[in-house]
């Protein structure tokens, strides 16, 4: 059985291979064909034990564009309540035949556990502070629709690199990709050994913009917090908030990515969100088209 439990997992032929299959999708939904029928004998569980809503929601169209019946379990809604362990829970909705699971879970390595013991095609989406790797995947392709390759473009990916599972699927993706990457942030949001993925420190925000082509910024994950590791939201803002004026004050043009959800004027302003210079809600767009590819690649091996 085939997964997608991280970018560690994969090479850049997987990468290249997964993008190529998602410009033929976008090419598909830009022709204004919603729905294509060749995953119609699959059926896909989206189980989120964790709240999301680009997530959940991109996977759940790109199965249904691509014609596989779907359902849908939210723990806080579910029998998890009553105590039900997350093996028993996917055992039982793997025995309704179901073929591939989509997990979001709050536990680092949830995919991973859940893949050695059910009998299923695993998609992580998201699984705490570890990976998510259809976002990086989104991201990395976003970059490369917007400035051709992402070999040799330098991105820094700013803020909360600690407990953030898009920084680590990003700094993978963006690697594998041939690009130069940077993290910037507060010392305390930063893990210690960061450098050893190949990417480099920068604790100036200001340096950090004049030096890259991307910038993603990246949300303050208060719900993954100890309170103690924290500047307090106006230092944050202070430090690391993008602002239009900063952005004019550089001496070029750079691209601005945020994976969602945003916090309006602690990490960036509204009119660098809603900006000409922001990909943000094209990332959006290009998840669907990602997702499409990752769920109809595993599946030719599931057939
Ligand atoms: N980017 C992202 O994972 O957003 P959601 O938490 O809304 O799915």
């Amino acid at each position: 059985v085939n997964h997608l439990l991280g970018i560690k997992y994969l090479n850049k032929k997987d990468i290249d291979l997964i993008f190529e299959t998602a410009d033929h999708f976008k090419e598909v939904i830009n022709r204004s064909i919603k729905k294509v029928p060749t995953l119609r004998d699959i059926t896909i569980a989206n189980i989120f034990f964790e709240n999301s809503t680009r997530t959940k929601l991109s996977f759940e169209l790109a199965e249904k564009r691509l014609s596989a019946d779907v359902i849908n379990f939210s723990a806080s809604q579910s029998s998890v309540k009553k105590g039900e362990t997350l093996i028993d829970t996917v055992n039982n909705i793997l025995s309704m035949k179901v073929d591939m699971v989509v997990m979001r879970h709050p536990n680092p390595g949830a995919g991973i556990f859940l893949s050695k013991h059910v009998d299923a095609s695993i998609i992580n989406a998201g699984d705490g502070a570890h990976e998510h790797p259809t976002q990086a995947l989104l991201d990395t392709y976003s970059i490369r629709e917007k400035l051709g390759d992402v070999g040799g473009k330098n991105i820094v990916i700013v803020g909360d690199i600690l407990h953030s599972r898009v920084a680590l699927s990003n700094i993978f993706a963006l690697k594998l990709q041939g690009a130069n990457v940077k993290v910037c942030g507060p010392r305390t949001l930063l893990p210690k050994h960061i450098e050893s993925l190949g990417v480099k420190v920068e604790t100036d925000l200001r340096k950090a913009l004049e030096w890259c082509d991307v910038a993603n910024m990246l949300r303050v994950q208060n719900e993954r917090m100890d309170i103690s590791y924290f500047p307090s939201t106006r230092e944050y803002t202070q430090q690391f908030g993008v602002t239009k004026k900063l952005l004019n004050s550089l001496n070029k043009q750079i691209v601005i990515m945020h994976p969602g959800p945003i916090n309006r004027g602690v990490e960036i302003t509204s009119d660098v969100a809603d900006s000409n210079q922001s990909i943000i809600l094209e990332q959006v767009e290009n998840g669907v088209a990602i997702r499409m590819a990752v769920i109809y690649l595993l599946a030719a091996k599931i057939k």
